[in-house]
């Protein structure tokens, strides 16, 4: 088995995803919100700062795929399954677990931008540093993480360690 050398300590995520929550809370006060996250690498990403998130909300998904099974991003974004909720004047939260072209965000956000939402606002677990192209601001991020590929915390490697409680690299031998 691979071995992966930890990145991000699970209490180190908690801390950060909570006042993420916290900060989410306050911003968006008094307003109608839509928090769609993107599958599958949002799963865990996405539970933990909606509960912390103390507002009515309404959750919803998307699934969009890049990558394959590879470690480089293909370019092309295929969607896999479109989130149902009517977002029409709605603010809505667009969660991503990791950016790292930016490709994916950027595609995501026009689809969901057609369908003329109040705003868009996005949320991000993780950004690679300097390599993004995400043409809009990223509000909300919990680590700048340096150009690797990082697996755990819902990130995965060819399907595996999406499990992982940390974030990890992926350490060859
Ligand atoms: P982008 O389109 O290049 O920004 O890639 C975004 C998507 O690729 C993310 O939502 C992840 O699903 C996946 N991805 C990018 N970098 C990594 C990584 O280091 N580990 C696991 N998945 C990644
Ligand atoms: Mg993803």
């Amino acid at each position: 088995m691979e071995n992966i050398e930890q990145l991000i300590p699970a209490q180190t995520i908690a801390h950060r995803i909570e006042e993420m929550g916290r900060q989410i809370s306050s911003d968006f006060q008094g307003k109608d919100v839509v928090v769609i996250g993107i599958l599958r690498g949002c799963f865990i990403f996405m539970a933990d700062p909606v509960g912390h998130i103390d507002l009515p909300v309404t959750v919803d998904f998307m699934e969009v795929s890049t990558y394959g099974d590879g470690k480089q991003s293909s370019g092309i974004v295929k969607i896999v399954k479109d989130f149902s909720s009517s977002i029409t004047g709605r603010h809505v939260i667009l969660v991503e677990d990791i950016i790292d072209t930016g490709i994916t965000l950027n595609q995501v956000f026009e689809i969901i931008s057609m369908k003329r939402p109040a705003s868009i606002t996005i949320a991000a677990l993780l950004v690679k540093e300097g390599k993004h192209g995400v043409t809009e601001p990223i509000v909300y991020e919990g680590f700048q993480i340096p150009d690797e590929f990082v697996v755990g915390y819902g990130l995965d490697a060819a399907g595996l360690y999406r499990n992982l409680p940390y974030v990890g690299v992926i350490k060859q031998g």
